[in-house]
């Protein structure tokens, strides 16, 4: 009997399927990135005509927030971005704008170091840290604001994807995963910020992720490695089938949601 596997290396499939990495795939199939670029312009043109200095923890390449700067703004902007091969790419996306520079540091260190202050913190998907750290990481954060500054929290919500991801990864990995096991979602935050003194408030962007079933079976099962990470070939064939059917019974679509709070601090 096959023992399912978590995946390390992550994903053989991405390989075979072409030089996406599976973040990327999931990019190309998913409408989540559009939606939260359009809300997140909306949210930052509130503050355009202000001179406000921004942060960006966990920028990645600085793709999110560049693209949804609104055109017109007066913002200043630092990136910060620990991995290695990011920063590279985030340093030549900026290299064009005298507004902006990029510090290659864990939001730790930087916290750690740090004398500034920020208007505006984004922090949007960063999974690297536990949740039973999310108090002393907000509390961090919202100790780099200016008296009335506003912190923004993107996290997924709940949706089709966690259903996904709780059913398999429950059946496949039960020792890692028992039953009252809760894929993380916005709402941890957004309880923690609530008992902040500052105003919260929540907007909710929807999206939906397909699965290429047509064109690109490799990326079906990238795609479907890159939520359980498992390795497909470790998984028993009767759980692969009913991953499959399980994604063909919505039509080869996934509803996605994402939660994005805005606390702006009150002292
Ligand atoms: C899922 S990506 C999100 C990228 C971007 N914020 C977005 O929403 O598109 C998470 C990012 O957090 C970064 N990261 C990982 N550990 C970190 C740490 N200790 N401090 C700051 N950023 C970290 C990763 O390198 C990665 O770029």
């Amino acid at each position: 009997m096959k023992k399912p596997q978590l995946s390390t290396l992550n994903h053989q499939y991405t390989q075979k399927a072409n030089t996406l990495i599976p973040y990327e795939i999931y990019l190309k199939y998913s409408t989540q990135k559009d939606t939260s670029t359009i809300q997140l312009q909306k949210i930052l043109s509130r503050f355009k005509n202000n001179q406000n200095r921004i942060l960006d923890v966990g920028s990645g390449d600085g793709s999110y927030l560049l693209q949804s700067l609104p055109e017109e703004n007066n913002f200043e902007i630092t990136f910060l971005e620990p991995a290695k091969d990011l920063f590279k790419t985030l340093k030549t996306n900026i290299q064009q704008y005298s507004n902006c520079k990029a510090i290659n540091e864990t939001f730790e260190d930087f916290h750690a170091e740090n004398k500034n202050k920020f208007d505006i913190i984004l922090a949007s998907h960063l999974y690297h840290f536990p949740e039973d750290e999310y108090s002393i990481f907000l509390s961090q954060l919202i100790s780099l604001l200016e008296d009335s500054g506003t912190l923004i929290w993107i996290e997924r919500g709940i949706d089709e994807v966690t259903d996904f991801k709780k059913r398999f990864k429950s059946m496949l990995v039960p020792s890692r995963y028992p039953e009252d096991w809760k894929p993380r979602s916005y709402n941890k935050a957004l309880g923690i910020l609530k008992e902040q003194s500052g105003n919260t408030e929540l907007i909710l962007n929807e999206s939906e992720l397909r699965f290429p079933y047509e064109e690109n079976f490799d990326e079906v099962i990238a795609l479907v490695e890159f939520y359980l990470n498992i390795d497909w070939i470790s998984i028993p064939i009767d759980i692969q089938n009913e991953i499959l059917e399980y994604i063909e019974d919505k039509g080869g679509v996934l509803k996605e949601e994402e939660g994005v709070i805005i606390f702006k601090k009150e002292l």
